[in-house]
């Protein structure tokens, strides 16, 4: 039966433009599959549009901060509205690097060394470098489609890459270069959907290679079986490391002579029909309206819900006065 879906797109970050993209394709996509859509623009006064718009579910087509970390979802748990993807926790310690970089280490999960750098810092990086050494990359702690992200070759040029990155959001993550393909995990439900490497004819999968074209994709990846089934199941530890459901992404860069390693969890990654895990998808036989439809399907809140559970509140008695 069709449900009266609200696709929330737009935003206020850096991604609103690939937002509004995903969420035209997915608003096609849930019509095409017999669903009432109502196109929910985020933001000021988010909360009274999806009050009056009386959904049955929310489907987050948002796309980095304030979207894809936690705080929409916080606001969907408080109003009792189911969403896509994942809840609040996983989605702000997946959108924070450095926050997700930690839970990797913890859980013996390989990424790049690294190190966090607040703005107020920016000046004393090269202190902080250590023997990180050259080339490495510099990227916002919580940014996305490589937007403000650099690599840095001589240590001149670490300092301005620090202030670039940290102009979106006040922090970087500086970490040592990682060698090898570019390969992407897309992951639905519980499981590995299939794996995406992506060539791009400059190093880096920078902002143009990701949305002007000019990679390649290779679906599978190029690896032996073998090393592919350790990649998936790297990228599901991943997943699972941050607390994450419904879909999402893990990106890592597999190296012929060294260790595989985890970038990064992309909790709602594009959903364009030209994105990584449609393609993923498609190679997988579900095509885009079915992918959206699966989505949806999988959309839930947290567990805990304060209806059922309701938080009593002790009464403190009043003290008699004296
Ligand atoms: N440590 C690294 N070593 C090598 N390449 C990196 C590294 N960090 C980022 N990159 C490149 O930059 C791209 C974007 O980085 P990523 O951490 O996935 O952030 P986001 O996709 O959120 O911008 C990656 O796909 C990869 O091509
Ligand atoms: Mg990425």
């Amino acid at each position: 039966m069709g449900k009266r879906v609200g696709v929330l797109m737009g935003g206020w970050g850096e991604e609103r433009e690939i937002s509004l993209k995903t969420g035209e394709a997915v608003v096609a996509a849930l019509e095409s599959k017999g669903h009432t859509v109502s196109r929910i623009f985020a933001g000021p006064g988010l909360d009274r549009a999806l009050r009056s718009a009386e959904l049955d579910v929310a489907f987050l087509a948002l796309h980095g901060r304030m979207g894809e970390d936690g705080k929409v979802q916080g606001l969907l748990e408080l109003m009792g509205l189911p969403y896509t993807g994942s809840g609040v926790l996983a989605s702000a310690l997946a959108m924070n690097k450095p926050m997700a970089k930690k839970l990797f280490r913890l859980h013996n999960l390989p990424t790049p060394q690294g190190y966090r750098v607040g703005r107020a810092d920016s000046s004393r990086a090269l202190e902080l470098h250590g023997d990180l050494g050259f080339p490495c990359v510099v990227k916002p702690a919580c940014g996305g489609s490589s937007v403000g992200l650099s690599v840095v070759r001589e240590p001149e040029a670490l300092v301005p890459a620090v202030v670039q990155a940290c102009r979106f959001g006040g922090e970087a993550l500086v970490e040592r270069l990682a060698r090898g393909r570019e390969v992407t995990v897309g992951i639905l439900g519980e499981e590995v959907l299939g794996t995406c490497e992506i060539a791009t004819p400059r190093e880096g999968f920078d902002y143009d290679a990701k949305y002007k074209g000019g990679s390649r994709y290779f679906l599978p990846a190029r690896l032996s079986p073998t090393r592919l089934t350790n990649v998936e199941s790297l990228a599901l530890a991943a997943w699972r490391a941050l607390g994450c459901r419904g879909y999402g992404r893990v990106d890592l860069i597999c190296s012929d002579e060294d260790n595989d390693v985890i970038l990064e969890v992309n909790t709602l990654p594009g959903l364009t029909p030209v994105s990584l895990l449609p393609k993923i998808a498609a190679q997988k036989g579900l095509d885009f309206p079915a992918l959206v439809e699966c989505l949806l399907t999988l959309a839930t809140r947290d567990e805990v819900d304060v209806a059922e559970a309701p938080i009593v509140v002790p009464t403190v008695p009043h003290r008699a006065a004296s």
